[in-house]
């Protein structure tokens, strides 16, 4: 058996991990969730015989210590692969310089979304190494975001998203610090990024269209990124698809990927 952790998975991103991973037997694959009974989603797979749900808060110590208990005494004390990937997006999409910014509102934003993308990175790499170094496969995985990413940023010219970017960017760096301390025991630490997604699905209350407005906006960043991908079709990704592209990225990284940010495409092809 082969064990798999992922974080976040109530819906979304997470919750295909889940999917994916569950429908191969051989397979060991825990759901992290914060509330398993308000878990919705997750319902539909959980009742499966290789598929368990443990409850933890990526930001709290305690209870990510406690899951990691509870972890190994479903895997008899090992886990071969970690996937962090409950995140996101604390507070608004804002930039830094928004002359409409009360500072305050902004520094609260930055606070958020460093411990909830950069600092729960290490709670939950942290609570869960002890059963990783007993792991045969010794693959921590960190979902992140190209809007972490300097030179995406640099060629973009993207200067929204910045409080979730600036969390994003210290969970790249958190993984290359990972990476080059747990070098010796043969860990590959990544940092990965889904694509642009679209999670609508798993959200209740977001299958609605987006209103004119919105798309406009979305359009007027569409055609920021495009510089980074001049053949993009301005599409979000199925989470199906990212979700199968990212298993084949983690299962072909290797000790010359440790400490990088990919793509769902194994490269710097973000979108
Ligand atoms: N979707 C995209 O286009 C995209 C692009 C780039 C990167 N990403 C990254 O991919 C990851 C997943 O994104 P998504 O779009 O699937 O997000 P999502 O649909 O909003 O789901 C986020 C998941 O994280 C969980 N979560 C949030 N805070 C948590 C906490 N403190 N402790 C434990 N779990 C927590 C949520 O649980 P609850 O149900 O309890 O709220 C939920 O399961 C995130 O790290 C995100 O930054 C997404």
């Amino acid at each position: 058996m082969t064990s798999y952790l992922v974080t976040g998975a109530s819906r979304g991103i997470g919750l295909e991990f889940i999917r994916q991973l569950s429908q191969d037997s051989k397979n060991t694959v825990i759901a992290l969730v914060r509330n398993a009974a308000k878990s919705v989603y997750l319902q539909e797979v959980s009742d499966l015989p290789n598929v368990h749900v443990v409850e933890g808060d990526v930001t709290s110590v305690e209870t990510m210590q406690k899951a990691a208990e509870e972890v190994a005494a479903i895997t008899g004390g090992s886990l071969d692969y970690i996937i962090e990937n409950a995140g996101g997006i604390y507070g608004s999409d804002t930039s830094l310089a928004d002359p409409s910014n009360d500072l305050a509102s902004l520094v609260n934003e930055l606070k958020g979304n460093f411990e909830l993308n950069a600092v729960s990175g290490v709670i939950t790499t942290n609570a869960f190494l002890p059963l990783l170094r007993k792991g045969k496969a010794k693959k921590i995985i960190l979902i992140s975001s190209a809007i972490g990413d300097i030179q995406f940023t640099r060629t973009t010219g993207f200067a929204g998203n910045a409080p979730y970017g600036v969390g994003k960017a210290a969970l790249n760096f958190i993984a290359q610090k990972y990476a080059v301390e747990l070098a010796d025991e043969g860990f590959v630490v990544l940092a990965l990024s889904p694509g642009l997604v679209d999670t609508s699905s798993t959200k209740e209350g977001e299958q609605t269209q987006p209103s004119e407005e919105d798309l406009k906006k979305f359009q007027a960043i569409f055609d920021q990124w495009v510089k980074s991908q001049p053949d993009w079709d301005r599409k979000p990704l199925t989470v199906q698809d990212s979700v199968s592209k990212q298993l084949k990225v983690i299962s072909a990284v290797g000790p010359n990927d440790s400490g990088k940010l990919l793509s769902q495409n194994g490269n710097t092809a973000w979108l």
